[in-house]
C-alpha cells in the first residue's frame, strides 16, 4: 500500500476479529516504531507487547472499563524510559517522552494499516495502575495503549469527519489565512496550492 493509502485509510478501530496476530507481524510494527524521530536520538521507547487476557481486561478496567478494548487479541503499551533523559533533559524530559513515545506509536499506527491490521489509540488510563500491572521500572511511563488486531465490518470506511484544511492552517502567523479558504478545502487544487506556497 502507497503511503497516502496507509494515511487515508487509518481510522480508530473499537471492534475486532477473533483472529490472532502473529509475532512476525507485532515485530515489523516494532521496527518501523523505533526509527522514530526521538529527542536527542536517546531511544527512550519501551514498548510491552500484551496478548494475555487477563492482563488485557486489568488494562481495560483500568482506562475507564472501555470493554470493547478486549476485542483486540494483543495490545501495546507505548512507554518513555526517563532515566536518560532527566540526565539530558532536566525539566522537559516528561514532555520529550510523551512526543517520542507519540510518534513511536503514529508509525505503528500507520505500519498496521500497511499490514492489514487496525490499532486505537487509548489514554485515559490510570498510569499508576498500568505501572503496577506491567510491572514497569520506576521511571517507565506508560503513556499509549494501541489496540491492536484485525478489523471487523470494515469500520474504517465510516471515517469521522476532519475539519477542513482552510481552518487549521497559517500562513507565517496564527490567524492569517492569505490564501482563498475554497482552494484549501479541495484537495483537487493542491497543484494550486503548491505554487502559491512557494511563491515569493
Ligand atoms: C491522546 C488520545 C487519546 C485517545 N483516547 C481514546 C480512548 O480512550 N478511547 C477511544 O475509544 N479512543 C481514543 N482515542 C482515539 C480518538 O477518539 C480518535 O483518534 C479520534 O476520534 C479521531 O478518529 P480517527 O482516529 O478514526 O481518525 C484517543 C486518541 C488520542 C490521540
Amino acid at each position: 500500500m502507497n503511503l497516502d493509502e496507509v494515511i487515508k485509510k487509518r481510522a480508530s478501530i473499537r471492534k475486532y476479529l477473533e483472529k490472532p496476530v502473529t509475532l512476525d507481524k507485532i515485530a515489523l510494527l516494532l521496527e518501523a516504531a523505533r526509527t522514530a524521530p526521538n529527542s536527542g536520538n536517546l531511544q527512550d521507547f519501551r514498548f510491552v507487547v500484551i496478548n494475555n487476557k487477563a492482563i488485557k481486561n486489568q488494562i481495560t478496567e483500568t482506562s475507564l472499563r472501555q470493554f470493547w478494548m478486549n476485542s483486540a487479541p494483543v495490545f501495546i503499551v507505548v512507554c518513555s524510559d526517563l532515566n536518560k533523559l532527566e540526565t539530558y533533559y532536566k525539566e522537559r524530559s516528561k514532555e520529550y517522552g510523551l512526543q517520542n513515545a507519540s510518534a513511536a506509536a503514529m508509525l505503528i499506527s500507520l505500519k498496521a494499516v500497511d499490514l492489514g491490521l487496525s490499532t486505537c489509540w487509548v489514554n485515559v488510563f490510570d498510569k499508576n495502575a498500568i505501572s503496577r500491572i506491567l510491572r514497569l521500572k520506576d521511571k517507565v511511563i506508560p503513556h499509549i495503549v494501541l489496540t491492536l488486531g484485525y478489523e471487523e465490518n470494515n469500520q474504517s470506511k465510516k471515517k469521522f469527519s476532519k475539519i477542513p484544511l482552510s481552518k487549521i492552517t497559517f500562513f507565517n502567523s496564527y490567524g492569517t489565512n492569505i490564501i482563498n479558504v475554497k482552494v484549501w478545502a479541495k484537495e483537487k487544487y493542491l497543484d494550486k496550492i503548491k505554487k502559491l506556497f512557494t511563491k515569493k
